[in-house]
């Protein structure tokens, strides 16, 4: 067995985040599609990656973009049929492709028919799938748990006389995950799912599946100030990250595990030391607990180099690391660094240790959309209006074409384009030797050329000021890759030992084959990739 061949698909590749309502319309609706995302898959071929994940295509009413699940085990009319799903997977697996879909266990659409069914009477046999409360002593609800899209968590239903727990929007009730059939029932949607042969699961808000027993308050956040989200004015000790969610993680992982080299992923937003639990401590929980961190730390190269540290020092023995520069409820990267540093973003991203994940258009440079308040859609943008939490900017349809509309819909896209996010479409950037587009596509061929950078070790170099460097090093081969994080020109001083190096690939073309002995030059948001030199080209 080579040493390459003992690392899982996952560890290898990369995945790559398909928001399924704006990637590819088919049907001509507006929205994207399963038959859209059929159509395009070359694309991804192309690009290089080996995974995708799939945002939610189940029936409902999309009250949070299709997180509101009215069944599990279907396909919405708006996407296509369950026939368009068993076509694609079956595309995808032809190129080598493999499908992750997106499973939302911690609440359902208030349409679902569990919940319906719950809500119907106090005696319903579904009543303790759901979170039903009585009133406080003195009346309202009962704790001061917040929704995290602002507001109380708690909604009162009048014809039985409770509050059911909603930790998004009022309609979408938090499912009982005490409750053992409700378990069973969700681990049968996986099987629904794993026999038609999908690739594995991102699980939806993980860390918020079980609350505490016994319903105590949130204390209050001492760091909270207005203007904030007010989610943030609590820490939510009770209401998320209980200690016996990591049962249900393990269960789920186990239901994967009947199957052959199935993933199991967690959306999780937790500081590394509580993320890193997800893990497991024997390895039996999730594959890749969703690494966030590169999203929320500052731009800076030393803040970035300590987390970098951090989180691998803190990850279990068994653990493979992953990072994400972007989802869809986040800001784009190319929004919060600006363009230039965005291609720096990508190469660290393509050149850490541990599993990348592409959010669609990351590779096209696509930066949040302006959108006029008549064409909001996004539920947490109605729920706290005008404080930039809203999450359409960076949901905006995929720009493929010069064609009206992209070349994404032959009818009037969901969300509109946005006329910068439109010069930058596929067809503009694919033959163009200096598009963002092309550097996403060299960066993850190199990748997958140099088992150094995909399954090496990673060693943190000592730099200064803006400079953020590293090795990674793997059967005698050692890469040096150097990013300056800022706008003016820097230096890295190569330790002992070290080089002379040739750059390999750069953000900027021209800097490619340049050799350098004791030092580095690194002009202004330069981040390079660098090979030894070898004895024979010393001369
Ligand atoms: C996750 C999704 C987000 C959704 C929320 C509630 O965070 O990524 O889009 O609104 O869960 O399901």
């Amino acid at each position: 067995m080579s040493v390459t061949s003992r690392h899982r698909w996952w560890q290898r590749g990369i995945l790559y985040e398909v928001y399924v309502r704006s990637w590819a319309d088919a049907s001509g609706d507006g929205v994207g599609d399963l038959r859209g995302i059929r159509s395009r898959l070359d694309h991804l071929a192309w690009l290089g990656v080996d995974a995708i994940w799939i945002t939610p295509f189940f029936p409902s009413p999309m009250v949070d973009g299709g997180y509101d699940v009215a069944d599990y085990t279907g396909v919405d009319p708006l996407f296509g049929t369950i026939g368009d799903f068993d076509a694609l997977l079956a595309a995808a697996h032809d190129r080598s492709l493999r499908v992750i879909l997106d499973l939302v266990p911690n609440h359902t659409s208030d349409r679902h028919p569990w919940f319906i069914e719950s809500r119907a009477s106090r005696s319903s046999p579904k009543r303790d799938w759901y979170l039903w409360r009585d009133p406080a002593p003195g009346g309202g609800p009962p704790n001061n748990w917040v929704s995290e899209f602002g507001g109380p968590a708690w909604e009162w239903d009048a014809a039985t006389e409770q509050y059911y727990y909603h930790a998004f929007a009022s309609a979408q009730p938090d499912l009982n995950w005490r409750h053992p059939q409700v378990r069973g029932a969700m681990y049968d949607a996986m099987r629904f799912w794993l026999d038609r042969g999908v690739d594995g699961f991102r699980v939806d808000v993980m860390w918020h599946m079980l609350k505490d027993e016994h319903f105590r308050d949130d204390p209050p956040n001492p760091d909270y100030r207005a203007g904030m989200a007010e989610y943030r004015s609590l820490i939510h000790a009770y209401s998320s990250d209980q200690p016996d969610v990591h049962e249900v993680v393990r269960e789920m992982r186990a239901v994967l595990d009947g199957y052959d080299e199935r993933l199991l992923i967690g959306e999780i937003y937790l500081p590394v030391d509580e993320l890193v639990d997800y893990y497991g401590r024997e390895g039996h929980e999730a594959h890749l607990p969703f690494n966030f961190h590169l999203i929320g730390t500052p731009w800076d190269a030393r803040q970035i180099a300590v987390l970098i540290d951090r989180y691998e020092g803190a990850l279990p023995e068994h653990a493979w690391p992953n990072w994400v520069l972007g989802n869809h409820d986040q800001p784009r990267v190319a929004s919060r660094i600006g363009d230039a540093q965005a291609r720096v973003a990508a190469m660290l991203l393509l050149t850490l240790r541990g599993t990348p994940t592409l959010y669609y258009g990351e590779e096209l440079g696509l930066r949040d959309a302006e959108i006029s308040p008549d064409r909001v859609t996004d539920v947490r943008e109605e729920s706290e209006p005008g404080r930039g939490l809203g999450r359409d900017p960076e949901r905006t349809p995929m720009p493929w074409d010069a064609s009206e509309h992209g070349g994404f819909t032959h009818g009037l896209p969901w969300l509109p384009l946005g006329e910068l996010n439109r010069s930058r479409s596929v067809e503009a950037q694919r033959d163009d030797p200096g598009s963002m587009l092309t550097l996403h596509r060299r960066l993850i061929a190199l990748r997958r050329a140099e088992p150094a950078l995909a399954i090496g070790d990673y060693w943190p170099v000592h730099a200064g000021g803006d400079v953020l460097a590293y090795r990674r090093t793997h059967g005698g081969r050692d890469l040096l890759v150097a990013l300056n994080l800022g706008s003016s020109h820097a230096r890295l001083a190569l330790p002992p030992g070290l080089g002379p190096f040739r750059v390999l690939l750069a953000t900027i073309g021209s800097l490619e084959g340049g050799t350098c002995q004791r030092e580095l030059e690194l002009p202004a948001n330069a981040g390079m990739i660098l090979e030894p030199l070898a004895s024979s080209d010393r001369r």
